[in-house]
């Protein structure tokens, strides 16, 4: 952590949290250092469900090629908070108003899952014309990943089987122009997987293509990009990434690749603050209790992680008794719901933790406040404080 933030967590005043602190500063280094690693030819877009923050979606416009959406809802923030960037529309289950609605806001890129999909933006186009992948689910196998969403039965993108009616359609829709292939497979991959990924994919499209007569001008190769919530400095090698595909482009001339992380981009930036409520004994056990929890920081529970974390001391205490506190003892973070499922950290080893200490957890950037329960109980909302940057306006929150 550094010093800034450091000092900024000792400076919140107690009314302050708890806080989503983003490091704007640390999110334009990474996304910098992540598109110097890339060749010329891959194209860098951010998948807005990681964290579509406005303040850091308005810091990674500068850094990236546009933007991937998954809804209708995505597609009219980030067309509202950073206009003109180019924007892909993704997703399962586009509703007609969503496809009418990307063609009205003329997405660069339409990601289709199935026939159904195409029919109706067929029957939606009128005079336009839209630039479309076809997001096929591969029979690749992937080994143990995090998360898979395809090489295997999902409801996610066209089963290859599929494909020669997805040409027919698009015969008979000239307005419709198929740019390539759109492959997201699985989530959590470590960069040697994800080249050889890559690998395969470009071996099966360019085999694909020729024997089709598809011109094949881009692959998109998804995100999933891995994320190590147990060892944070082991960052995803973006270095040995772009040098992979480099190599890969060598063989494939005259193509242009596209990835859209999400959770490997914005994830380091961001912290969830909070303090010590009170330690408790139970069972043998040291259980501390945290103002917040994960129903504004889910990321532990959906993943079943402990999530990584740094205690700052706070040293004053007014109280007319002992402080409680645990030091030296296994002991499991929770936070305020009436549910055993409210664990951010279990059985971990904590130097000395004491009642109204701060905790930050870290890699609080991605998949964390957007896909919590943040209703449940109605309890408040945390603060939001973006760094390196002017307040966020009120009431500007997704
Ligand atoms: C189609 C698609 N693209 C990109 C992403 C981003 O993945 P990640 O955040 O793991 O990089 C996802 C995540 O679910 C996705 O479904």
């Amino acid at each position: 952590m550094r010093d800034q933030l450091l000092q900024h967590i000792h400076d919140l005043g107690d009314d302050d949290l708890p806080a989503y602190l983003y490091d704007l500063r640390e999110l334009r280094e990474h996304a910098a250092a992540i598109r110097a690693a890339l060749p010329e030819r891959v194209q860098l877009l951010y998948a807005a469900k990681a964290n579509s923050d406005p303040w850091l979606l308005d810091v990674l416009q500068h850094h990236v090629d546009g933007f991937e959406v998954a809804s209708g809802g995505e597609l009219r923030h980030v067309q509202a908070t950073c206009p003109g960037t180019p924007i892909a529309f993704g997703g399962p289950g586009k509703t007609p108003a969503e496809l009418a609605g990307a063609l009205q806001a003329g997405v660069e890129r339409l990601h289709i899952e199935s026939e159904q999909e195409l029919r109706l933006l067929a029957g939606l186009l009128g005079e336009r014309t839209v630039d479309v992948l076809l997001r096929v689910n591969l029979p690749i196998a992937l080994g143990p990943v995090a998360l898979a969403m395809g090489g295997e039965p999902s409801p996610f993108g066209l089963d290859p089987t599929h494909l020669d009616s997805c040409l027919a359609l698009i015969a008979a829709a000239p307005r419709i122009r198929l740019r390539g292939i759109h492959v997201h497979l699985a989530s959590g991959l470590d960069a040697t997987t994800h080249v050889d990924l890559a690998g395969q994919v470009l071996s099966w499209a360019s085999d694909w293509s020729n024997e089709k007569g598809v011109e094949l001008t881009e692959v998109n190769l998804g995100g999933g990009m891995g994320v190590d919530y147990g060892r944070p400095d082991q960052r995803f090698d973006w270095t040995g990434y772009g040098a992979g595909l480099r190599r890969l482009l060598e063989r494939y001339p005259g193509l242009t690749l596209r990835i859209e992380p999400g959770r490997s981009v914005s994830v380091y930036c961001g912290w969830y603050v909070t303090e010590v409520l009170d330690i408790k004994r139970s069972h043998g056990h040291v259980f501390a209790v945290l103002r917040g929890g994960t129903h504004h920081l889910r990321t532990p529970a959906t993943k079943q992680h402990d999530q990584p974390f740094v205690i700052v001391p706070v040293d004053t205490w007014d109280r007319p008794w002992e402080r409680p506190q645990a030091q030296g003892e296994p002991m499991t973070l929770v936070g305020q719901l009436c549910t055993p499922k409210d664990v951010l950290a279990r059985g971990v080893q904590v130097g000395r933790l004491r009642v109204r200490d701060r905790v930050a957890f870290a890699l609080a950037g991605a998949y964390a406040w957007n896909i919590s329960h943040h209703d449940f109980l109605m309890h408040p909302a945390p603060h939001f404080q973006h760094l390196d940057q002017v307040p966020v306006p009120a009431g500007s929150h997704p």
